[in-house]
C-alpha cells in the first residue's frame, strides 16, 4: 500500500492519477475526504501531515509514501515524521520539496523547505527529495485578473525562470517512489527560460487578444503577501528572494528528461491545455 499526501492538489492529482494507472493500491490523506473527487478505488483517509494521529493511522500497512506539505511546512514535516518513525513498513519516501531550498538568499520559503527536508530524512533514511521551480500552474494567479480587465499584474518580478508542469514533477515523483531514488535529490524545471511577461502574452496568443502585463512594485507585493497571511517581516524577505535575479530556477535543467526519458511539458501545453480558466 502507498499513502499520499496532498492527493486532491496540483502535483498529487497527477501523482494519483499515474499509480492507479500503474495498479498500485492507495491510500490518500485528505482534510475533506467527502471533497476528495478521487479515482473509484483510491482509499481516502481523513486528515493532514502536521496531524500526527491521522498519519499514523493512514500508514498502516503502508511500505511507500509521496508526501506534499501546505501551509506550515516545517509543522507538517513533524507531524508526518513523528507518525513515520513509528510505523513498522514504511521503507521509502519522495518528499516534495521546492528548488527554493537552493536559493542563496535566505527566506522563510528556503529555510522551511531545508527544515522539511531534514525532518523527513531523518525520520525514513530513503528519502528522494523533489526540488522543483515555479510551477506552471502559478499563471492561474492571474485568471481572475485577465477575465475581468485583459492586465495580469505580476507579482514576483519578471526575472527570467524555467517554469515546470505540475505534471512532469508528479511524474517525476512517481519514478522516484522506485526505492533506488532514496537519498537522491532531484531539483527540476522546465524546458525553456521565460519571463512572466512571455508567459502573458502566450496567454494572449491563446485568447486571440492582446493582454497588458504590469509588474507590481516589491512593496506591493509585500501588502498582499501580508494581507493574506498577516507576517510582513516573512512576505518581505520571500519578495526579496522571488525578486532576485539570483533564483535558482533562472536556467534549464535536464533533470525531467533524464528520468522520464521524454522532454519536460512546454508552458504552451499547460496554457493550451488549462485556456478556459482565462476566458
Ligand atoms: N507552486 C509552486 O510554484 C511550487 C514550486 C515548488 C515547490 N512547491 C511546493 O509544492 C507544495 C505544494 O504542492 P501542490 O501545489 O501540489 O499543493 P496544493 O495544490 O497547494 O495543495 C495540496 C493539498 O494540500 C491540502 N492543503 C491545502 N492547504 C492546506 C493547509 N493550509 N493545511 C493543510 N493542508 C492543506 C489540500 O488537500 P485536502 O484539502 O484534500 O486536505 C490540497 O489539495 C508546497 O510544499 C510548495 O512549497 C510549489
Amino acid at each position: 500500500m502507498l499513502l499520499v499526501t496532498g492527493a486532491t492538489g496540483k502535483v498529487g492529482r497527477h501523482v494519483v492519477r499515474g499509480l492507479v494507472g500503474q495498479g498500485v493500491p492507495l491510500r490518500a490523506l485528505s482534510r475533506r475526504p467527502d471533497r476528495a473527487r478521487l479515482p473509484a478505488g483510491v482509499e481516502v483517509a481523513a486528515g493532514s501531515p502536521e496531524d500526527t494521529a491521522s498519519v499514523a493511522a493512514a500508514l498502516a500497512d503502508v511500505d511507500r509514501a509521496f508526501v506534499v506539505l501546505v501551509g506550515d511546512v516545517e509543522a507538517q514535516a513533524r507531524g508526518f515524521a513523528a507518525a513515520a518513525r513509528s510505523a513498522t513498513g514504511l521503507r521509502h519516501v519522495v518528499l516534495l520539496s521546492s528548488s527554493a531550498a537552493c536559493h542563496p538568499v535566505p527566506h522563510r520559503i528556503r529555510d522551511e523547505h531545508i527544515a522539511a527536508e531534514g525532518i523527513i530524512r531523518a525520520a525514513v533514511p530513503s528519502t528522494a527529495v523533489l526540488r522543483p521551480g515555479p510551477f506552471h500552474s502559478n499563471s492561474l494567479w492571474w485568471a481572475g485578473q485577465i477575465k475581468e480587465t485583459g492586465r495580469a499584474r505580476c507579482l514576483v518580478g519578471d526575472n527570467p525562470g524555467a517554469p515546470v508542469d505540475p505534471a512532469d514533477v508528479a511524474a517525476v515523483g512517481v519514478a522516484a517512489l522506485s526505492p533506488e531514488h532514496g537519498g537522491r535529490v532531484h531539483e527540476l524545471t522546465g524546458p525553456e527560460v521565460l519571463t512572466s511577461g512571455k508567459q502573458v502574452a502566450m496567454l494572449g496568443g491563446l485568447l486571440g487578444r492582446p493582454l497588458d502585463f504590469e509588474v507590481a512594485t516589491e512593496e506591493e507585493a509585500v501588502a498582499t503577501f501580508t494581507a493574506i497571511t498577516g507576517d510582513r517581516p516573512t512576505a518581505e524577505g520571500n519578495v526579496r528572494a522571488l525578486h532576485s535575479p539570483e533564483v535558482p530556477w533562472n536556467r534549464v535543467l535536464p533533470t525531467v528528461a533524464e528520468v522520464l526519458g521524454r522532454p519536460a511539458r512546454p508552458y504552451l501545453s499547460w496554457a493550451t491545455e488549462h485556456i478556459g480558466a482565462f476566458r
